[in-house]
């Protein structure tokens, strides 16, 4: 395939993440949509008002066999997410599948055997991996902006029901107009009851809560950013505090992981924060890279700040808290030893703090990132192994919340114990 060979997607899973990402796809160009499928028939239907003349279906497998279908985006609850990517690996299609890459830890490296058996192109849309705030924070740390890294913090808060959850569920849902045990799939057998489909991210049965959903864009940013492996040990803990809907999942949520040293980076800790009530909306998403000389911030889709605020020179003392007699003695004596200096632009070392501006929009440049490489046929660094090793310490965050106990992370074998 060429630079700007027509390229006809389809859609397996037409919700809201995945009209978005169709949006998305559509406005680089050569891409069409020929296809979309779904087990709630309204979905079908607002997908061929959206393109009229594509095929719909309710079985992804329909699609799948298809030949004028070159490559899909998965965008399902996270319990098929697995499933139709290894299924349509195997029909030959390239893939771009949703984050989580996989719901349950022992189909990571099926999902990762199936692409490289394959030869196809696969992508997780997890876009943090695309955003330029993270490239930025890359060359900064490698150019020893803040020292050495000894310690990661990363929050991404939601601030109202839509962001915990809370979708809409239609009145007219029925069991005729819902392919329910396709919905359920491999999940428990259970009578038709719509919540569990519109909002299936508060169960476990089919989604992969707080952790799954979005410590996975924590983990992808901060291996982007420090190109990271993954994680030696993780502990998790947080609770049901406010969105109490029948969910059997926490809202809200911390985590507390160790990184050992590798070739590209020192030890640090990486905490990380899910809570469903954030201060201001600007203050919602974003990481803070402390190393030994200075903080790098970023709210991920408008600015990189390096603080390099220096050290007080002088190293300090407490002689007011000795008597009046011996302060003034120990006084005396500091200031013979410690001169006064006033410090010079050169002595602080450069700028104490600089800003940048990144380019905004990380979802538009990971869905052209992975046209460009269905067209290049060079697989984007995203593959399903930094896919896995971004989802694998998520879902190890809700092993440790739900078990209570500490969890052990192989990065490089991707072995979780
Ligand atoms: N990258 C991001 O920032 C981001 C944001 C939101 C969601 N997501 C991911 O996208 C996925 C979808 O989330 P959403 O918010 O769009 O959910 P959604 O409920 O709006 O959409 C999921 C759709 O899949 C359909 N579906 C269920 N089982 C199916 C099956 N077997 N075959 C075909 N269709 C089926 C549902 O009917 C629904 O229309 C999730 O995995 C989620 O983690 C990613």
């Amino acid at each position: 395939m060429m630079a700007n060979d027509n390229l006809r997607i389809a859609l397996l899973g037409s919700g809201g993440m995945g009209q978005g990402d169709v949006k998305d796809a559509l406005k680089v160009e050569g891409v069409e949509i020929g296809a979309a499928a779904d087990v709630y028939d309204s979905r079908l239907d607002r997908m061929k008002e959206l393109y009229p003349g594509i095929v719909t279906s309710r079985d992804y497998r329909e699609i799948l066999a298809r030949p004028d279908i070159d490559a899909v985006i998965v965008a399902t609850p996270d319990h098929w997410h697995a499933q139709i990517t290894i299924d349509a690996l195997a029909a030959g299609k390239d893939v771009y599948c949703e984050k989580p890459m996989v719901q349950k830890m022992e189909d990571g490296k099926r999902v990762i055997a199936a692409a490289k058996k394959s030869g196809k192109i696969f992508q997780m849309g997890s876009q943090y991996a695309s955003a330029h705030a993270f490239q930025k924070i890359r060359t900064l740390l490698a150019s020893g902006a803040i020292g050495e890294l000894n310690m990661v913090e990363a929050w991404l808060d939601r601030n109202t029901a839509l962001g915990a959850w809370q979708y809409s569920i239609p009145s007219d849902a029925t069991p005729q107009n819902v392919d329910w045990d396709r919905f359920l799939g491999n999940a428990p057998k259970r009578p038709f009851e719509p919540i569990r489909l519109f909002r299936w991210r508060n169960y476990r049965d089919y989604g992969t809560a707080v952790a799954g959903d979005l410590y996975v864009h924590l983990f992808t940013g901060l291996h982007t950013a420090t190109g990271a492996l993954g994680p030696k040990r993780i502990y998790s803990t947080g609770g049901l505090r406010y969105w109490n809907d029948g969910r059997d999942v926490p809202d809200t949520q911390i985590g507390v992981i160790d990184y050992d040293k590798s070739e590209h980076h020192p030890q640090f800790q990486f905490m990380l924060r899910v809570n469903f009530k954030s201060s201001k909306p600007d203050e919602d998403f974003g990481y803070r890279f402390i190393g030994s000389e200075g903080t790098i911030t970023t709210d991920v889709s408008s600015h990189v700040t390096v603080n390099r605020t220096p050290r007080e020179q002088e190293p300090g003392n407490t002689a007011d808290t000795f008597s009046k007699q011996i302060e003034a003695q120990v006084l005396r004596e500091y200031a013979a030893k410690y001169p006064k200096q006033t410090p010079t632009p050169a002595s602080l070392g450069g700028p104490s703090e600089q800003r940048f501006t990144v380019v905004k929009d990380a979802h538009m440049i990971h869905m052209r990132n992975f046209i460009d490489a269905v067209r290049s046929r060079k697989p984007f660094f995203e593959d399903a192994e930094f896919g896995f090793r971004a989802t694998g310490p998520a879902l190890l965050c809700n092993t440790s919340y739900f078990e209570k106990r500490v969890c052990f992370w192989d990065a490089a074998t991707m072995t979780a114990s």
